[in-house]
């Protein structure tokens, strides 16, 4: 018999998805359908967004919010090191600079208190990360940009449903934007949405999603350089009946979560994560990390041990301005941004899904236990 293996992540589909799917693909209407407007509406009424612009990853969301805003060659970004690379990929595929804050050590968001000194005439934008879908720090981030006359964007991939100080994620910038791909708490296959106030920049944004074109205007009418960065009505049909389902998805991933940290917040060799006050939380990923007294080859090993053992686990995230081709153009040494270096090497992200059952959750705890008794110190 071959022993169990639990996934990192799963999607949470269900008849009623393949239903919604199979309609639109009954109806004909593949692209720029109804399933689309009705998608952009879901997105909404669940953020509060006075303008949604759905696209085909969270990516190009970012990429979409930074051509808008007119970022380009000479702006610089803050941003935060411990994220996914797309954050800071984005931002040198415009043309621009993306200069680094390192994070707080236990909430892993850029620390507000080290934003400032990284302001200089060239700072155009501040690009807000909420690590592992964590919005703590954003109104001290928000604060920082209206008074420095900054734009701030949001990048809210993994943070979709959660509210903070009664405000949901990726409402406190200028623009937010969730991505869809599979691991998410809903997915769309692959995709993303821009959420905004600010009509103008809703505007623009669907116009460069869909190869430059004029709302109004024919189909071969362009007004600006352009992409094809359209989501399917396919893929819409997919994410609103996801998002019919949100409450529910959301609950069974707290459940795993609570249970979780219920078998495992004893154990002194890790950390559980840490969430702010105030806080509704939408749980992305489960990752804990281990203490101080353990080093990254041990973290790897424990990786691999959990691995053999079927637990799928995974490193989330490496520090991005380690990467070569980000720290050698920069000219960024090792040590740069010690939190960010320290937390990274000592994560392990866990299997985490909204059907994640009770006993698989135990399992997963019983191999991390056995595998940290296996480590030496
Ligand atoms: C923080 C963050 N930003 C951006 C992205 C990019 O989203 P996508 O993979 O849909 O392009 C992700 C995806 O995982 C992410 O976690």
């Amino acid at each position: 018999m071959n022993s169990p293996r639990i996934e990192l992540s799963a999607p949470d589909i269900t008849e009623k998805e393949i239903q919604a799917v199979t309609e639109v693909l009954r109806s004909g209407k593949l692209s720029l359908g109804p399933r689309l407007a009705e998608f952009e509406e879901a997105v909404k009424s669940l953020t509060g967004a006075k303008y949604a612009v759905a696209v085909n990853s969270g990516t190009s969301g970012l990429f979409l919010c930074l051509k808008a805003m007119g970022i380009a060659p000479g702006d610089e970004v803050i941003t935060t090191p411990f994220t996914f690379i797309a954050s800071v990929n984005v931002i040198l595929q415009v043309g621009a600079k993306p200069v680094f804050v390192d994070i707080h050590p236990d909430y892993l968001n850029m620390n507000p208190d080290l934003i400032e000194e990284q302001i200089t005439s060239n700072t155009k934008a501040i690009e807000a990360v909420h690590a592992f879908g964590n919005p703590w720090g954003i109104d001290e981030v928000q604060r920082i940009a209206r008074s420095r006359d900054l734009l701030l964007i949001e990048d809210s991939c993994e943070a979709i449903g959660t509210v903070y100080k009664n405000i949901p994620a990726g409402m406190f910038g200028d623009a937010g934007f969730f991505a869809f791909y599979p691991n998410k708490q809903i997915t769309t296959g692959e995709g993303g949405i821009i959420i905004t106030n600010n009509e103008l920049l809703a505007d623009i944004c669907r116009s460069l999603r869909n190869q430059g074109r004029s709302p109004n205007a024919g189909w071969l009418s362009h007004e600006r350089v352009g992409y094809n960065f359209r989501l399917s009505d396919i893929n819409c049909a997919l994410g609103t009946a996801q998002l019919s389902r949100f409450e529910e998805i959301k609950q069974k991933r707290a459940q795993a979560a609570g249970k979780y940290i219920e078998k495992l917040n004893s154990d002194k060799r890790l950390i559980m994560p840490e969430l702010p006050e105030d806080c509704n939380f939408s749980w992305f990923v489960f990752v804990v990390r281990l203490t101080e007294d353990y080093s990254l080859k041990q973290r790897n090993e424990l990786l691999d041990m959990l691995r053999s053992e079927g637990v799928c686990a995974s490193n989330y995230f490496p520090p991005v301005h380690l990467q070569p081709f980000i720290k050698a153009p920069l000219g960024i040494k090792e040590g740069c941004f010690p939190v960010t270096e320290s937390v990274s090497s000592r994560t392990v992200a866990l299997p985490f899904y909204s059907s994640l059952r009770d006993e698989q959750i135990d399992f997963v705890c019983e191999k991390l236990s056995l595998c940290l008794d296996r480590l030496y110190l």
